[in-house]
């Protein structure tokens, strides 16, 4: 007794069958943080942390599709494998690491006070009773909510950090405490608002910025750590901090 043939589709598997495409690694980034991550005119996520991860993803051999995702359920949409990396200027805390793991360090940053041209305020302890805008669950939220205290109803917290911007030019709070890189990027692109910078380096402890996976993902975190120190060495790193920053 022969054996039936084979079907005909087997000997013409679809090429996806034989050769799967590569995973596609989803990136969540809260794209209202210019320069580092926003929309474009087009609606693109673009900015510092785009052209990087994209530059650290061809280094390391994996590849990154970017999804614009609210900085309030950032850290929730990895932890439930909704996205499988963060980029979003995000400041690597010790609490932070206890429910997730970070990169390399890839950015150094600080928190800058954002007032009106005719404030005096000087210093960070001067805004001990002032109206002061933050983006909700920040490092910059934490600096105001430890100065002001947990229940201050001055502390007014905002969805993102443009939102807490826009506020401060309304006049509906006193200043702003963010991301300095951000802070510095929005006074110089919006010379009508007419805002300066505080800074403080004696309050503000220096921060530094983490790309971030869910929590044991060693395989991922060494791709990406791979690929950052690749781009760090060949240049690729500084030729995207002079696009950006242009210097
Ligand atoms: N570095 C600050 C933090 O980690 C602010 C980051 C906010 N990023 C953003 N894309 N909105 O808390």
């Amino acid at each position: 007794q022969e054996a039936p043939p084979a079907p005909a589709a087997s000997a013409a598997a679809p090429a996806s069958a034989a050769a799967p495409a590569p995973k596609v690694y989803v990136v969540g980034t809260d794209a209202a943080y210019a320069p580092f991550e926003f929309q474009n005119e087009k609606g693109e996520i673009v900015g510092f942390s785009v052209d990087l991860l994209t530059a650290v993803a061809e280094k390391g051999g994996f590849q990154v599709k970017f999804q614009n995702t609210p900085w309030e359920g950032i850290f929730n949409a990895l932890g439930q494998g909704d996205r499988d990396l963060l980029i979003s200027s995000i400041t690597i805390t010790d609490e932070r690491k206890q429910s997730m793991d970070f990169s390399d360090p890839y950015f150094d940053a600080i928190q800058l006070i954002a007032v009106k041209e005719s404030s005096k305020v000087a210093k960070f302890d001067d805004l001990k009773k002032a109206k002061v805008g933050v983006q909700t669950g920040t490092t910059g939220d934490e600096v105001v909510t430890k100065l002001q205290g947990k229940t201050a109803s001055t502390t007014k917290r905002f969805e993102s950090t443009p939102l807490a911007l826009k506020e401060l030019e309304a006049g509906g709070v006193d200043a702003v405490v963010a991301d300095n890189g951000v802070v510095i990027h929005y006074v110089a692109n919006n010379p009508g608002a007419k805002f300066k910078t505080v800074a403080d380096t004696k309050s503000f402890a220096p921060e530094q910025y983490g790309i971030a996976v869910k929590k044991g993902n060693a395989e991922l975190l060494a791709m990406v750590n791979k690929g950052l120190a690749a781009v760090k060495a060949d240049g690729t790193y500084a030729a995207i901090y002079k696009k950006t920053f242009g210097t």
